[in-house]
Parts: C-alpha cells; sequence; structure tokens
C-alpha cells in the first residue's frame, strides 16, 4: 500500500476510536478495515457490564463489513491506547486474528498505528502463523 494509503487508513482507525464504548476498562481501539473494492469500515471496541460480550474494535469493523456483503479485504489499521494516556501499537487479540484467519490471505496487511506518521506494518501470516482457517475444512 501506499504511504498516503496508509496515512488516511491510520487517520480513519484514529477518528473510528472516539467512539470507542469502554467504561470498564477505558481503553479505547479503533479500526479502518480496508475492502478489496476500495470500501473502507471502521469499528470500535464495545465493552459490556458482564464482560465477555464485549466486541473489539477489529471485530466490529470486520462485522460490519461481512453484514454487507464484503469477504475480501486488503489492510486494516488499529489505534488504540488508555483513554488518558498515549496511544500504543495497539496489537490485535487472538480472537480478532482468527476472524481475519476466515476472510483474509497471509498476506493481509496489519497497521498498528499511532498516527498517520508513525505505525508498524504486519502481515497476517507474522501474526497469526500456522492458522486454522477455511481451507482446513475443505473436502477433497
Ligand atoms: N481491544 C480491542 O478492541 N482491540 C485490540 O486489539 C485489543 C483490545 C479492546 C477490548 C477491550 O474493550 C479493551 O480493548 C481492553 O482489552
Amino acid at each position: 500500500m501506499e504511504k498516503t494509503e496508509i496515512w488516511e487508513l491510520v487517520e480513519q482507525a484514529a477518528e473510528a476510536r472516539k467512539q470507542s464504548y469502554s467504561p470498564y476498562s477505558h481503553f479505547m481501539v479503533g479500526a479502518a478495515l480496508l475492502a478489496a473494492d476500495g470500501t473502507v469500515y471502521t469499528g470500535c471496541n464495545i465493552e459490556n457490564a458482564a464482560y465477555t460480550p464485549t466486541n473489539c474494535a477489529e471485530r466490529t469493523a470486520f462485522f460490519k463489513a461481512v453484514s454487507e456483503g464484503r469477504h475480501s479485504f486488503r489492510a486494516i489499521a488499529i489505534v488504540g491506547g488508555p483513554k488518558d494516556g498515549e496511544l500504543q501499537y495497539c496489537t490485535p487479540c487472538g480472537v480478532c486474528r482468527q476472524v481475519m484467519m476466515e476472510f483474509c490471505t497471509p498476506d493481509f496487511e496489519i497497521y498498528l498505528g499511532k498516527n498517520g506518521e508513525d505505525y508498524i506494518r504486519y502481515t497476517l501470516k507474522e501474526l497469526l502463523p500456522e492458522g486454522f482457517g477455511p481451507a482446513n475444512l475443505e473436502r477433497e
């Protein structure tokens, strides 16, 4: 991806982070997911008083996209950090990596951003090597 595209995706994740519903952890996360057709789906983390129903920002973005018919993706940007603290390179949890595995190829790009100029790039293969995915269930 070109630098300006990455920049924009990280900024969209930062904007989405403002909607974070995180009254329990006070850890605010935003994500911006770029579909193959160029559409961007944003998401934030949504917590719950019962804790376990909490949805991460990444999965919110994926589920919005899939619910609108998108199954093919190029990249995701993630911006996270404590409400009153500094942003950090917020790495996706294991459950979100597994959701990525369902819909993305190994070269799917994951940008952990603080702002448009400050980010780290990973691929899904790097963050989830030897993952279990749809191919494992294909019949011969
Ligand atoms: N969280 C995300 O939304 N994405 C991540 O990549 C890591 C964690 C959320 C879940 C929970 O609402 C809060 O951050 C603290 O774990």
